[in-house]
């Protein structure tokens, strides 16, 4: 094809304006269909309920993880547990049995979750499926009159992203995406410090998700269910998970609540692991036989995304090169700077970072209300050192409460939106994509969370068998 050709089609599907037809989906037929003024979910509160009865779809190993911190919560009902083989669902049967717990309702097939959804026993639907189910689930939750919670990334396309805000905005249900990184005990630290402007103006921050699951995961056939995470990894480029090292940066820099993403550029390197691998593996076992000769995903993949205030955000994503674990989890700003990872996590208000003594100093004054408040119990009941509990906590604490929900259906959609606008950039060459304002304007007046635990706080935790 002449170049003028390839070119010429290449600006057709990414020049100005005309980004709609190089993206999955067409998310500018959404944005023009919700110009008229919809009610603001930031901020939302719903109304209090002393009993949050909760109906869990996807019990694998997240979400028996979830059964297991979910049922130390006071207030908590666990009424209703769904899978699709009803195999799955006997770890958590088994944890909730054990702990004296009320048998739940369970649901199984392929579409059992949408009878979950449409019973009356639930207020709650906690989605912890594979990808591709998020945002179906939770669009029919909360269509059926549910709050929705759903494991990360909320949507895999901006479509997808579009029904979620447009649905929770209509139906004044909550839409949480359970981004339990947010909660994690530096990244509250630092989050609290930059609300104390601490670190000045934060005008470039890092997060990510390298974690190499190779072995253990993408490649084990018995390690979870029916090989999807693996199947998302063919056919697909750009950042698949962005949201672990996204959500906390993009708290600091008050995303979608002052500022917002306006644009991105992305950049993967070709699979250097993935496809030898499976090569390797199809030559011995005749499972990994179709999974032979595909095109995985590039190993590494960047993206930065400029603010509309002028700010950087670079987002990383690896899971299939052997290296440590990181999230980065860098915060800079005009007077200091915060980083996690490689440890130990560190802080600087000028040219070095501090000394563990003055770190400490930090700890002891900036440790946010809901950590002093929950963090040693987290600790005990764990889930990712904890800030899986924190989360669910927190969660359960404002639904309780009446209060509004630290992370909304902005937030899930702009964040997850990383993945498909990734993808978009980084197979055209990263050409430059805008990122949709999900909160069609509302980003200017909307206010941060609240970090103080006013008004809630009073959810207690159990004393259940471990
Ligand atoms: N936030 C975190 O730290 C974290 C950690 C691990 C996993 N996750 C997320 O949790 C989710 C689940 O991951 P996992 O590791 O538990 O995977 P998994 O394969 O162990 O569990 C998924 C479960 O969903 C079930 N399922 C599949 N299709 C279904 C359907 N149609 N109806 C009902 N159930 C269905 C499967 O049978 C399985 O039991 C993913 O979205 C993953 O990204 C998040």
């Amino acid at each position: 094809m002449p170049t003028n050709r390839r070119s010429f089609l290449r600006n057709v599907a990414l020049g100005s304006g005309a980004i709609a037809s190089a993206l999955p989906d067409n998310s500018y037929a959404h944005a023009m269909q919700s110009a008229q003024a919809p009610f603001n979910m930031c901020g939302f509160a719903a109304p209090k309920l002393s009993t949050v009865r909760i109906g869990l779809v996807g019990t694998g190993s997240r979400g028996t993880g979830a059964i297991d911190r979910l049922s130390y919560i006071d207030g908590v009902q666990i009424t209703a547990l769904c899978d699709k083989y009803p195999k799955h669902l006997e770890k958590s049967q088994a944890i909730l049995n054990k702990k004296g717990l009320p048998a739940p309702k369970t649901y199984t097939g392929e579409e059992g979750w949408k009878a979950l959804c449409e019973s009356n026993d639930v207020d709650l639907v906690y989605v912890t499926t594979p990808w591709h189910l998020h945002t179906p689930i939770s669009v029919y939750a909360m269509k059926h009159g549910k709050h929705a919670a759903s494991e990360v990334p909320a949507a895999k396309t901006i479509d997808e992203c579009w029904e979620l805000v447009e649905t929770s905005e209509k139906t004044r249900q909550h839409m949480m995406m359970l981004e339990n990184c947010c909660y994690d005990f530096f990244e509250l630290l630092t989050l609290n410090m930059a609300r104390n402007g601490m670190f000045g103006e934060i005008l470039h921050a890092e997060g990510a998700y390298i974690h190499d699951l190779g072995k253990d995961y993408l490649l084990n056939k018995t390690g979870y269910s029916d090989m999807w995470r693996l199947k998302e990894n063919t056919g697909h480029q750009g950042n698949l998970y962005p949201t672990h090292g996204l959500g906390p940066i993009a708290q600091c820099m008050n995303i979608n609540r002052g500022d917002k993403f306006d644009h991105l550029v992305s950049m993967s390197t070709s699979d250097f692991t993935l496809a030898p691998a499976l090569k390797e593996l199809a030559a011995n076992d005749d499972f990994f036989k179709p999974y032979a000769g595909k095109t995985y995903r590039g190993n590494m993949n960047t993206t930065i995304i400029k603010t509309d205030l002028g700010k950087t955000l670079m987002v990383q994503h690896d899971v299939s090169s052997p290296r440590p674990y990181s999230r980065i989890h860098l915060v800079s700003g005009t007077k200091g700077a915060a980083q996690k990872y490689p440890g130990p996590e560190r802080i600087a208000l000028g040219h070095s970072w501090m000394k563990p003594e003055e770190l400490k100093g930090m700890y002891d004054k900036y440790t946010p209300p809901i950590v002093r408040h929950i963090g040693d119990i987290a600790k005990n009941v764990g889930g990712h050192g904890g800030m899986d509990f924190i989360m669910d906590w927190r969660l359960i604490d404002c639904l309780r409460n009446g209060l509004p929900l630290d992370q909304d259906v902005y937030d899930a959609a702009s964040w997850s939106s990383i993945m498909p606008l990734s993808e978009a950039s980084a197979i055209n060459r990263s050409k430059t994509v805008d990122v949709p304002d999900f909160t069609r304007g509302a980003w200017k007046q909307n206010k941060p969370h609240d970090m103080t635990l006013n008004g809630g706080g009073t959810t207690g935790v159990r004393a259940v068998l471990k």
